[in-house]
């Protein structure tokens, strides 16, 4: 045989992967093939392999008849909207899409093409875990990928995507990545498997309900985003890549936007409620800012009562961080400071401007939030939008209550563009619960507690719960009309285009973790 013939069949057996029927039982099951995911992700015609001739080293278990060219993942790299990226897909009909010792030197050797060159580096995960006949040496691999993930953090952006199983250690990787998307129905993560639970605990649950889509988007907020089938996941890496830069030294892509910068919108003026306790949605308010409503909503499912994620701004994109009274009236909790902190630290990792909308009557009280360590999570939130140095404008639409007024993105803790609108109230505390403390005497004593409660809280709110006592010192920069807060942001945002801050010398802060 020629040489280009013996190479047309290696290929041709690479491509094949584990057989037609393999091919078969993944389609029968929902899913692409790791194949059809690369090309299916990529600018078509850009993908270009590596290591497509690689076969496995393992000489027991009778391996050594089975070599399949590429050993069960495709990696290399391709173009999205035109820029750089690298990706690996674990083919799991190869050996399950185990991780061997040489299919993992290939995920590690793009990896580190991806951090070399700055480029994202896009993971599509679909495995059965380490190659149980490979032993430690497959464990290997699984560290040596740990370590690059770790170098890469903050370098370029990480992202993973969850296509099939995702078990034991091999779950540690996608968990340092900066996202992590999950197709519905057909994959799940988890440290220990149904059946180990079931023997050391006496639990019984369900693959699905242990480690499915909706179990790491709503209960652990492992995941930050659930989709319905591969092409929806595959879009998704390549809309949520748009946002980002290609690594920590450039900055994210601006597009071309036809929604007018000085666009207002009236309604905006009426979306805070009359009544101080009832709710609106905050999504209302970003939706009507952001370049043609478009938003990018992360961990949607997890902490509701903040909301975080990607839009533009007359064309630049920012990261956005609001409060939303919709939802246990956006008050701070555990979970939405580890989400929010997770965020702000991201955007400030690579460059993207945050955007704060402030409207949040405190941390929750409770000792549920007090044993669970509230103190110790809510620092996270202080720690990261404190740390933040890319620029940073908040918007107080209503409550800025207590130390939640601190921590989200005060004028104090280095945010550039503070604004408020009318409706804003900076205090301590409610006029309630203020009241009940600074009056508790007084009420006691009274014969109508309830006509002088209300008359204090009417008097409480006329002097502290409003915008102008922040003003008068110059922790806001301005009050503004509601209608106006998409071009007041964006000039602000311009105004800050050459902002440059920076750190005491240390080698890494310490983050309460
Ligand atoms: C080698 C594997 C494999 C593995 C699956 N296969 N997992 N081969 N090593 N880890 C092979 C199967 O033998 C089978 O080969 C093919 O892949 C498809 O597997 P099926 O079992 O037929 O598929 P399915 O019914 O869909 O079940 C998928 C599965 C199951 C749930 C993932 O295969 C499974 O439980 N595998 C073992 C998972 C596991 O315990 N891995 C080690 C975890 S510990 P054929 O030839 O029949 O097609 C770990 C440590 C990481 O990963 C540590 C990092 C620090």
């Amino acid at each position: 045989m020629d040489k280009q013939a013996i190479l047309a069949e290696y290929e041709r057996q690479a491509e094949l992967g584990g057989g037609e029927a393999r091919r078969q039982r993944q389609h029968d099951a929902g899913k692409l093939t790791a194949r059809e995911r690369v090309d299916l992700f990529f600018d078509p015609g850009t993908f270009r392999e590596t290591d497509k001739l690689v076969t496995h080293r393992c000489r027991d278990f009778g391996m050594e008849s089975q070599l399949v060219p590429g050993d069960g993942v495709v990696a290399g790299h391709g173009e999205v909207d035109g820029r750089p990226v690298y990706a690996f897909a674990q083919d799991f009909t190869v050996f399950g899409g185990s991780l061997s010792e040489t299919n993992a030197a290939k995920i590690v050797k793009v990896m580190d093409l991806a951090v070399q060159n700055g480029a994202p580096i896009v993971g599509l995960n679909d495995s059965g875990g380490a190659r149980i006949q490979e032993g430690v040496a497959s464990l290997a691999g699984y560290a040596d990928i740990f370590l690059r993930n770790t170098l890469a953090s903050g370098v370029v952006p990480q992202l993973s995507a969850i296509m099939g199983p995702c078990a034991g250690g091999a779950v540690y990787s996608p968990a340092i990545t900066d996202f992590t998307v999950m197709v519905e129905r057909t994959s799940y993560m988890f440290v220990t498997g149904p059946e180990v639970i079931r023997t050391v605990t006496h639990e019984t649950v369900s693959k699905e309900d242990l480690g499915g889509a909706m179990t790491h988007n709503a209960k652990s907020g492992v995941a930050h985003f659930a989709v319905a089938n591969d092409q929806d996941c595959l879009a998704l890496l390549r809309a949520l890549l748009g946002y980002l830069p290609s690594n920590n030294l450039d900055d994210p892509p601006r597009t071309e936007t036809a929604d007018p910068i000085d666009r207002e919108d009236a309604a905006l003026d009426a979306l805070v409620p009359e009544l101080p306790n009832q709710p609106y949605d905050i999504l209302d308010l970003i939706r009507s800012i952001a370049d043609d409503g478009a938003f990018l909503e992360v961990h949607r499912h997890y902490a509701r009562n903040i909301v975080v994620g990607f839009a533009r701004l007359g064309g630049q994109p920012v990261g956005i961080v609001a409060n939303q009274p919709a939802h246990l009236a956006g008050v701070l909790d555990i979970d939405a400071s580890v989400k929010g902190a997770r965020f702000v630290r991201f955007c400030d990792a690579f460059n993207v401007p945050l955007v704060t909308l402030e409207d949040v009557p405190g941390f929750l009280p409770g000792t549920q939030q007090e044993y669970g360590g509230i103190i110790r999570h809510g620092a996270k939130l202080l720690f990261a939008f404190a740390e933040a140095t890319v620029p940073k404008l908040t918007v107080v639409t209503r409550k800025a209550y207590g130390g939640a007024y601190c921590v989200m993105a005060s004028k104090h803790i280095r945010t550039d563009v503070n604004f408020a609108w009318p409706t804003a109230e900076i205090a301590v505390m409610g006029p309630e619960g203020a009241v009940n403390i600074l009056y508790k005497r007084e009420l006691d004593a009274a014969d109508d507690a309830e006509a002088l409660r209300r008359e204090r809280v009417s008097e409480f709110r006329d002097k502290l719960a409003n915008p102008f006592v922040a003003a008068g010192r110059g922790f806001l920069d301005e009050v503004i009309a509601p209608r106006t807060t998409r071009p007041r942001l964006i000039r602000a945002l311009r105004s800050l285009d050459g902002k440059r801050d920076r750190h005491p010398p240390k080698k890494h802060g310490n983050i309460p973790l």
